[in-house]
Order: structure tokens, then sequence, then C-alpha cells
């Protein structure tokens, strides 16, 4: 099976509504009356959850109006948050088709299928003209994409002149075994990690400048720990990532902080501008 095909079964197997739904009703919220903050809690699928994104949209200063393109959409949460919050219109592409079903289905919950679309599309092959875009970002993708270089050359394909960039993604800090199953991988097979240096050079080479990078640990380790407070608080019904993922979630969730504290792995965000 390809490598796509693998990631596509890995992440639509947390792809169905009626769960979402279900567990959205258990937690007091109105399923016909939704709001993107009743969703944040389960529609974030990256280290550090919407807190995360709070940070990323403030360093990708889109500016309102602007049309951007988010690789690797999930489920949706980040898209409508970014249109909500700086008034820009997002589309999104996904591999897994339960995933852009699930984010059409959930953007229009909340009102926002105006200004956010998915479609299913393999970041590899972008099905866009070239210099579509206004800006671009990419959250906790690339870590399942072997060819880098390809992603980012056909992402700057896709963006015109001066278009932003960001990518906020799992990148290697130190040479060591992961400990497998992981959130984004069951087996290396579908994993690659690689450090900020090796996306520092794909981007320069496809027409990047660097513009700033950040190592945001710290401050996921902060969010894990109050997020682990609140569910502790909360009981068994409370929203979190847990909610879509399944049983096998504490497991891999659990190696991912491992992986976090023992200095192998950052969420490191990179913004650029194309050239
Ligand atoms: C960890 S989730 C992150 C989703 C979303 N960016 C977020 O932060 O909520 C990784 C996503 O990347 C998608 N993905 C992985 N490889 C891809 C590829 N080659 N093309 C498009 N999407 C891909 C998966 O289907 C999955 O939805």
């Amino acid at each position: 099976m390809s490598v796509e095909k693998q990631v596509a079964a890995h992440y639509g197997r947390s792809g169905s509504e009626k769960p979402l739904l279900d567990a959205l009703r258990a937690a007091g919220k109105d399923v016909d009356r939704l709001t993107t903050a009743d969703l944040a809690p389960v529609d974030e699928f990256h280290l550090g959850w919407r807190a995360a994104t709070v940070g990323f949209g403030k360093a990708l200063a889109f500016p309102s109006g602007a049309h951007v393109l988010d690789i690797g959409s999930g489920i949706g949460g980040p898209a409508r948050y970014l249109a909500e919050t700086f008034g820009v219109t997002v589309t999104g592409i996904d591999l897994t088709p339960e995933y852009v079903a699930l984010a059409d289905a959930l953007t229009r919950r909340v009102g926002l299928a105006d200004r956010v679309a998915f479609r299913e599309a393999n970041a590899l092959a972008l099905p866009f003209d070239d210099a579509s875009f206004d800006g671009a970002y990419t959250i906790h993708v690339a870590m399942n994409i072997a060819d880098k270089a390809k992603l980012i050359a056909e992402t700057r394909r896709v963006l015109k002149p001066g278009a932003t960039f960001g990518i906020y993604d799992v990148m290697r800090v130190a040479v060591g075994d992961l400990p497998y199953p992981l959130p984004w991988a069951l087996t290396g097979e579908t994993s690659f990690v690689e450090p900020s240096a090796a996306y520092r050079q794909w981007l320069g080479a496809a027409g990047f400048t660097i513009v700033s990078e950040r190592d945001r640990s710290a401050e996921v380790k902060e969010i894990v720990r109050a997020n682990r407070e609140r569910l502790e608080r909360e009981g068994s019904s409370a929203l979190g990532p847990h909610t879509l993922m399944g049983p096998g979630w504490a497991e891999r969730s659990a190696n991912a902080g491992k992986a976090l504290q023992q200095g192998l792995i950052a969420p490191v965000e990179i913004i650029a501008r194309a050239a």
C-alpha cells in the first residue's frame, strides 16, 4: 500500500460526524447552533491544539480578504478559526476523504461555508493553477510526507510572489528512535520527521526567504499540562483530542509527550515569504 493510502487509512478511522456530535451533545452543546469555540477542543489535530493555532495565526498575519490555502486541513479547525478571526477565505486540501467530508459538514454547522471550503487532494500534486493564492500554511502534515522538497516547491508554485507561507510541524531535534505508535503514524513507515535546518534548505531552494523560526516546545508543554488538569477536573464527558481518536489515542499521545520531553522532537513554526 502506498504511503498516501496508509496515511489516509490511519486518519480516516477518526473521521465520522456521529460520535463527534454525540460527544458534543453529552458536553451540553447545542449541535444545531455550534460555534468555532464549541469545536475548539476537538477540531485541531496538532500539538497545542487551538492555543497553538492562535499564536500561529498572529505570526502568519494574513491580511483580511486574502485567499489562503491550508495544506492538509484535517477536519478544518484551523481554517475555520483563521477565516473567522482574520477575515480570510480558506481553501483546505486533504488526503483523507472522511476528513474532507467532516470538515465541510462542521463548516456548514458554524455558518462559515461561504468563506471556507475543502477538497480531497494530495499536497504533492495540488489541483490549482500557478499563483492562485495570497498565502498558505500547513500544520502537522509534513511529518507524514517523505518528499518535503516537492511539497514546498508545489506550494511555491500555487502562491503569488510576496505571499506568506507558514509551516507548523513536528521537527527532529536530536537523533534517536521515536516511540511508536505516535498520533500521526503507528510505525516509522509513514513518519518522516526532519530537522528545521532541512526545512530552511528546502524553502530556500524553492524560492522562499525565511522571515522567522520559533521552537514552541515550552508553550506546548504548558498547554498540555493545563489540558490534562481540565480533563481531570471536568471528568469523562469532557471534550478533548481523545474525542475522535478512539481507544488507541492515550498511548499515541503519551508517546508524543515522551518524545517531546526527551528532546527528540519539537513543534516548530517557520514563516517564509515567496520571492
Ligand atoms: C495531524 S493531521 C493535521 C490536520 C490539520 N492540519 C490540523 O492541524 O488540525 C494531518 C493531516 O495531514 C493530512 N495529510 C497527510 N499527508 C498528506 C498529503 N500528502 N496530502 C494532503 N494531506 C495530507 C492527513 O490526511 C491529515 O488530515
